[in-house]
């Protein structure tokens, strides 16, 4: 044995978890500005390059040498003091994978919510396409103040902000509430949460939301309540996860996510055709389908070219059955791919709701059912819904949440499967 190999290799450096990617540490004035430094140590440890920004009011309670020891990058300067022609922030913006504002100020949170530019952190949160999540800290009053909770709601409607905390606790002032900042290794953990979303990379995914509008005459249609918000939530959600997402939407009034290629149509003969041109006729244009529109089951036989006349006492309409899209790739497929997800909008109770979701599921010949309940799901930010799978595990039921959660979780299913099995 020659003495060379006797010698010990040196431990293999353990990767950490946010080797490569990029955070800006937006960093506002709070005195728990110093539990700042302390995420930033974390991120820095998990191998994060990690940027930071100070507020003008977080320079009284940290300063900038704090933050360049631990991170080894400068602290960004103001807007108008940069080398980069003041566009430094367009540059950080562009590179960044997760914007953290720690801690967030009910100031901060109003700023960002009336999208100011008028400062470094405004301009970079206004530029950035990343996931941005917020960590407030405040005192509970000005927390549960109607209009933090307003400004807070309204980003986080956006479903590219995610919030952690503020926890109850013991607040600066020595009172207790809900106001205090979560603890770092929390702000770590949903980081952490956040950025390993990159499981539908190399995955196209077509999603359909909202209603179809079937037309009468020039003024006159038939339609339903669907917003479009949960498909919207699930094409966002998949995009932030790194898919190639179609979005194939009905007349909704929503802005459409980042990153998502998005086809408006109005009928569901409409929607049916863009469908099948996005998934190709052997089905081969895409990985999954997730039907999510609130497609109408009848369309008038007639479209009357000009507005019908009330002359007559009565007025009857006939009606012809719209092609089912679901049914129709379902029966087309040759399992297992593509994947398909549909959902059963019911109004029965729990019990019904699940027998038409199985029901679905056979007919449609599809590989999941979103169950839910029309009165708990219809232009509603939240939604309660039962996951009722054509394989084990079976069924998940009856989680009640947000419309961005809920995506979350099917596209967490629809990951697994992806997955391959070992
Ligand atoms: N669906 C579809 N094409 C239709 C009707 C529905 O692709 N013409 C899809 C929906 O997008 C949803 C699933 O099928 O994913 C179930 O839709 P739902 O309206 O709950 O049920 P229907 O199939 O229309 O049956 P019923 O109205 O009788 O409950």
């Amino acid at each position: 044995m020659s003495p060379s190999s006797l010698q010990h290799e040196p431990p293999p450096k353990r990767l950490g978890r946010l080797q490569g990617r990029t955070i800006t540490l937006c960093v506002t004035g709070s005195i728990a500005a110093y539990k700042a430094a302390l995420v930033a140590r974390l991120l820095v440890k998990e191998g994060a390059s990690v940027h930071v920004l100070l507020s003008d009011a977080a320079r009284h309670f940290v300063g900038p040498m704090t933050f360049t020891g631990i991170t080894g990058n400068p602290v960004h300067p103001g807007m108008f003091e940069s080398n980069a022609g003041g566009e430094s922030h367009v540059q950080l913006a562009a590179r960044t994978d997760l914007l953290l504002i720690v801690p967030a100020t009910a100031d901060v949170i109003a700023r960002v919510a009336g999208g100011r530019a008028d400062d470094a952190i405004g301009a970079t949160v206004l530029c950035s396409r990343c996931p941005i999540m917020i960590v407030p800290a405040m005192h509970p009053n000005m927390w549960s103040h109607p209009a933090t909770q307003r400004n807070m709601k309204l980003l986080e409607d956006s479903l590219r902000v995610e919030r952690v905390g503020p926890v109850h606790g013991e607040v600066a002032s020595g009172e207790s509430g809900e106001g205090r900042m979560a603890d770092p290794e929390q702000v770590l953990a949903r980081v952490l949460r956040c950025l390993s979303r990159g499981d539908l990379h190399g995955k196209h995914i077509v999603v359909t939301a909202g209603p179809t509008v079937e037309d009468i005459d020039p003024v006159r249609f038939i339609a339903n309540r669907s917003s479009g918000k949960m498909g919207f939530a699930l094409a966002e959600r998949a995009a932030l996860r790194g898919a190639q997402v179609t979005l194939i939407a009905g007349p909704v009034s929503l802005t459409t996510p980042f990153n998502v290629n998005r086809i408006d149509v109005r009928s569901a003969v409409g929607m049916r055709n863009a469908v099948w041109q996005a998934m190709r006729p052997d089905l081969s244009g895409a990985d999954a389908l997730i039907m999510a529109a609130a497609v109408a089951d009848y369309r008038p036989t007639e479209t009357r070219a000009t507005k019908v006349k009330k002359d007559a006492k009565t007025f009857t309409l006939e009606l012809t059955r719209n092609p089912d899209i679901l049914a129709e790739i379902g029966s087309a497929r040759v399992r297992p791919d593509p994947l398909l997800v549909g959902f059963a909008l019911e109004t029965g109770t729990d019990d019904e709701v699940l027998s038409y979701a199985h029901r679905k599921l056979e007919e449609k010949r599809v590989d999941l059912v979103v169950a839910n309940r029309a009165q708990e799901s219809l232009d509603r930010d939240d939604n309660r819904v039962a996951l009722v799978a054509a394989v084990a595990p079976s069924i998940d039921l009856w989680i009640h949440s947000s419309k961005a959660e809920l995506a979350e979780r099917i596209l967490d299913w629809m990951a697994k499967c992806f997955a391959p099995q070992i």
